[in-house]
């Protein structure tokens, strides 16, 4: 579908009165989105949870009897659950949406059960020490009567409508703070009040781990645009295709958000990505700019999925909004 006439249907549905507006919005991406019964896969957010587990390792952590706290849980709980088949004791999932679903948290375990062997594979490679057969085992045998039920029997504490920005938690509860193509649908003050909040409730010793994906994410329908399409626009002429609670996302680039978090005055430990060299060619070409985008390099412009590793300020540091 061209991204025009997408982002014109997201604005229409937006629109709507919230009782009438989300079950819309669902029963559309059901019917024609990323939710069609055919696409339903859950080994990419398990994945990300992974690699998640993997960098808490690398790092001298361990997902073992640790809490986390995932910011922005969307409609499923595939990365929750990687967390908890890798030993977290507890996982923390928020949300400013009710957006959760049995029928996907259902039609995800009915998967899990159908290619359980490659799923264990996932785990294998990835963390064999802490992939917990145990659970694994657990798991396939559940009968997911309600999503309720299921976070209860997955350790994973639900939260929603609830604001990552203002959890209302005691204070160093949490180990690790994560988020899975999340951040960049934030607007950037809230980011700031995000991090500064996750320097409260993740304890000295924790870690955030978030994946970040840059692209333009209606280049993910429409073969016809650049996966920096967006770029080309003003922040005006942006916000009149894509300032509405289903299309939002801030264009922050990775060193915008290297900026964030050093403003937040956490600790920078890593950031993963790689450069699209399709992009850095279209770029190269000479794809016209957006003034804000005009200073910045090749090189970080086609840089369209991070992985952040940062750890909490140090007690009594304060970020200046
Ligand atoms: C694109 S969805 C991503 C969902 C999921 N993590 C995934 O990988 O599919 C972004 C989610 O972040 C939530 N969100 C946005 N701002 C938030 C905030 N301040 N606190 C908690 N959740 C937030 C939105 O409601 C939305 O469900």
């Amino acid at each position: 579908m061209h991204w025009k006439l997408k982002a014109r249907i997201q604005s229409a549905v937006a629109l709507l009165p919230n009782r009438l507006s989300y079950p819309l919005y669902y029963q559309l991406q059901r019917q024609f989105g990323g939710m069609r019964p055919q696409r339903i896969d859950p080994t990419s957010r398990m994945q990300v949870g992974i690699d998640a587990c993997r960098r808490i390792v690398a790092a001298g952590g361990s997902p073992c009897g640790a809490t986390f706290f995932e910011v922005g849980t969307g409609w499923r709980l595939n990365l929750p659950l990687a967390c908890w088949l890798l030993g977290a004791q507890k996982v923390i999932t928020v949300d400013l949406n009710r957006y959760l679903r049995t029928e996907l948290v259902r039609e995800d375990l009915a998967y899990v059960r159908s290619h359980r062997d490659a799923i264990a594979a996932l785990f294998e490679e990835g963390l064999s020490d802490y992939f917990d057969r145990q659970r694994f085992d657990k798991l396939l045998r559940l009968d997911v009567s309600d999503a309720k039920s299921f976070c209860r029997a997955i350790g994973v504490e639900y939260m929603a409508p609830a604001d990552a920005a203002d959890t209302k938690l005691p204070s160093r509860c949490v180990d690790y703070h994560v988020s899975c193509n999340v951040l960049e649908h934030i607007p950037r003050a809230v980011l700031l009040n995000i991090l500064i909040e996750a320097n409260r409730v993740v304890r000295p010793t924790g870690l955030l781990v978030h994946q970040v994906d840059h692209s333009d994410h209606f280049a993910h329908n429409d073969p016809s645009i650049s996966r920096v399409n967006f770029l080309r626009y003003t922040d005006r002429q942006w916000d009149s295709w894509a300032n509405n609670r289903y299309a939002y996302v801030n264009r922050l680039r990775e060193d915008d958000y290297v900026q964030l978090f050093e403003q937040a005055e956490q600790a920078i430990h890593l950031a993963d990505s790689n450069v699209d060299t399709q992009v850095a060619d279209v770029l190269k070409d000479g794809m016209r700019l957006d003034d804000r985008f005009g200073n910045k390099s090749v090189d970080i412009l086609s840089r369209l999925d991070t992985l952040f590793v940062t750890s909490p300020a140090k007690a009594g540091a304060r970020a200046e909004a």
